[in-house]
Order: structure tokens, then C-alpha cells, then sequence
């Protein structure tokens, strides 16, 4: 998972996106789904990075299954349910959330262990440059012998689930609607095709090493996921200890969520914040960083992560 890591698979990223691009480009003038090339794409991404699978050609079938699966699971996810917030009543299963989830889980546990198996017959897998892959490197771990470091052969199966939804979902859904956001807005369009134009060359294709060189294009994926969080409420969160933050204590084993979806839209914050508006992000660059410790990207004003903490806590208080 680290920057190494995700340079030594890149030849996998590059060989999907290519081949994505390669096809709607064969089709200009018919009608494509680009949802469903979408979501096919970034699935063969994130299954080449874990284990060098693609579903090119006959496989493709079992992309839509994954695909339908997949939004139903995250449906679920999402749901309000009686059991989270009375536990006393989960027993009783009220809407049939668990075992609706408890299906697909199953479903796709039986299709990793089908790559673990054919993995476990076929010796290791595709070369990434100097390094195994994920899946690789999961079974070394299982085969360690040591009880403390090793993983059981259900926990691989949990981490590449966990891998597969968390990867392919959130990325499918932020290039979804930064399509539709741009074809809602043809003047943004434009200038990211300007863009691309001017630094990149009518003729040439995007690497990954060029994104830095694109600052409206950079700008417009940060607009998107502002307006458009993938995991609007996060994952929850559990202090194990019983902590006081600006004065509100919160207890041990509470479920946390973080209500990003409103922190991004808060008009106290993000002037016109329904607008989408990608230029709002090339102005002090810095300040809308959201990598490392910057949490400028959640709140504009002066303010440094212990307000922002605070800002969460009072959007937390309606779901305590
Ligand atoms: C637009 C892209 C993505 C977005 C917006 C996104 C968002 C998130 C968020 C909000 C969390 C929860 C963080 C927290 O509250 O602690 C998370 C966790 C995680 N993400 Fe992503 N993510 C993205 C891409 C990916 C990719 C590409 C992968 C893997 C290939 C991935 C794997 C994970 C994993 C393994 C976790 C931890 C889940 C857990 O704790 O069980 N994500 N992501």
C-alpha cells in the first residue's frame, strides 16, 4: 500500500485504462454505456493490482454480476437499521438488512476463494516490477506458522473484500460524476480539454506522472469529491478509550460518523457551495491540499484540525 507499492503496480493501471480508452474511442459515433465501461475498468484495476486478474472477454459477464451485487451490498451498507441503533433488537433481524448482506458477502467470498484456489495451483502470480503482488504477499503471510503474525485463510478473504469494495466503488462513482458534472457544465469541458491540449498533446495519452502537470484537471476531481463524497458519512469510528473533545465527552465504544457529505456543502464554509465550481480549488493551492496533515480540503477558514474536529463533533450531535 505504499507509494512504492502502488509505482510497482502500475503497469497494470496503465494496461486497463489504455484498453478502456481504446474501446469508447472505437466506438465514436454509437452510444456507449459509460457507466458500466467505467465500473468494468476500475474493477479489472483494482483485481490486477491484488492478484493480475482482468475481465477482458468472456469474463466481462462476471463484471456486471460483481457490478449488481456490488450496488445492491452498498445499498445495504447504507441503510438506516433498527439493529445498529437498538441493538437489543438485531436478534430479530427487523428488515432483513443482515442476512440481505449476508448473501452477497457469501456469494463473494466463493469467488475469491476461487482465485486463492487457482492462485494456490498455479504457484505465483504475474511479475510486478521487483515486488510480488497483493494476494502474494497475503499467502505468505498465512503460511507463516506463527500464530501472532500470520494470517487464517478467512481473513485474506476479508482484506480482498475489503480491497475490492473499497477500491472499486469509490472510484467508479467519483469518474461517474466528474463525467456528469462536466457534460452538465461545457464550459468546465472545455478547459480541461484545453488543458490536456496544451500540456499533454492532442496525440499523446495521460500517464499518471503527468497528473501533477494538471492543475484544472486536479481541481475538477477535488470539486467532484467535494460535492460528491464516495463514503458520504465515512466508515464509522469507535473510540476505544472515553475522550473529551471541546468540552462534549464521547463515550468508549460509541459509533462515530463523521457527516462529510454536510461538512462539503456547509455554506459557512464554501461560498455557493452547490455550485460546482473547480476554480474555487486553483486559488491558494495550498489550503486546499488534502493530503497529509492538511485538513484545509474539509474547512476553508483559518482554523487548524482541532476546529475541524470541533466542526465535526457539532454535525455529529443530530446522529447521537
Ligand atoms: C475516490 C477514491 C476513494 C475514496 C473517496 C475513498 C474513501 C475512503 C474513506 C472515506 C475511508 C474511510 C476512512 C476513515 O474514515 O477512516 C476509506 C477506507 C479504506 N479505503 Fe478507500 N477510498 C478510495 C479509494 C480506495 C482504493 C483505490 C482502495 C484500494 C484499492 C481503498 C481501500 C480502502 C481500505 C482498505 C480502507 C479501510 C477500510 C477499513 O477500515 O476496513 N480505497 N476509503
Amino acid at each position: 500500500m505504499s507509494n512504492n507499492g502502488l509505482d510497482a503496480c502500475y503497469e497494470f493501471r496503465r494496461r486497463e485504462i489504455r484498453q478502456m480508452v481504446k474501446n469508447i474511442h472505437g466506438k465514436i459515433g454509437s452510444t456507449i454505456n459509460l457507466s458500466e465501461r467505467i465500473f468494468l475498468t476500475m474493477l479489472s484495476v483494482t483485481m490486477s493490482m491484488l492478484w493480475g486478474g482482468s475481465l477482458n472477454g468472456e469474463v466481462a459477464k462476471l463484471g456486471l454480476e460483481i457490478k449488481d451485487r456490488l450496488e445492491e451490498f452498498m445499498k445495504l451498507m447504507g441503510e438506516p437499521n433498527l439493529s445498529d441503533i437498538f441493538p437489543m433488537l438485531s436478534p430479530f433481524n427487523l428488515q432483513g438488512i443482515e442476512s440481505k448482506a449476508k448473501k452477497h458477502v457469501s456469494w463473494f467470498y466463493g469467488f475469491l476463494e476461487s482465485v486463492i484456489k487457482q492462485r494456490m495451483k498455479l504457484g505465483e502470480g504475474p511479475k510486478m516490477a521487483d515486488s510480488k503482488d497483493f494476494l502474494q504477499q497475503l499467502l505468505e503471510l498465512n503460511q507463516r506458522g506463527d500464530a501472532k503474525t500470520s494470517l487464517s485463510m478467512m481473513e485474506i478473504k476479508a482484506v480482498l473484500l475489503d480491497m475490492v469494495i473499497g477500491g472499486t466503488d469509490t472510484t467508479f462513482a467519483t469518474i461517474e460524476w466528474a463525467m456528469t458534472e462536466l457534460l452538465r457544465h461545457p464550459n468546465k469541458l472545455r478547459k480541461v480539454i484545453e488543458e490536456l491540449d496544451a500540456i499533454i498533446g492532442d496525440q499523446n495519452v495521460v500517464k499518471e506522472s503527468n497528473i501533477s502537470r494538471l492543475p484544472y484537471l486536479t481541481a475538477v476531481v477535488k470539486e467532484t469529491l467535494r460535492i460528491h463524497p464516495p463514503a458520504p458519512l465515512l466508515v464509522p469510528h469507535m473510540p476505544n478509550e472515553t475522550t473529551v473533545i471541546a468540552g462534549y465527552t464521547i463515550p468508549k465504544n460509541s459509533w462515530i460518523f463523521f457527516n462529510v457529505w454536510a461538512i462539503q456543502r456547509d455554506a459557512e464554509f464554501w461560498e455557493d457551495p452547490l455550485r460546482f465550481e473547480p476554480e474555487r480549488f486553483l486559488k491558494d493551492t495550498e489550503k486546499r491540499n488534502y493530503t497529509g496533515n492538511s485538513f484545509h480540503f474539509f474547512r476553508l477558514d483559518q482554523g487548524g484540525g482541532f476546529l475541524l474536529g470541533f466542526h465535526w463533533w457539532r454535525k455529529l450531535q443530530c446522529r447521537f
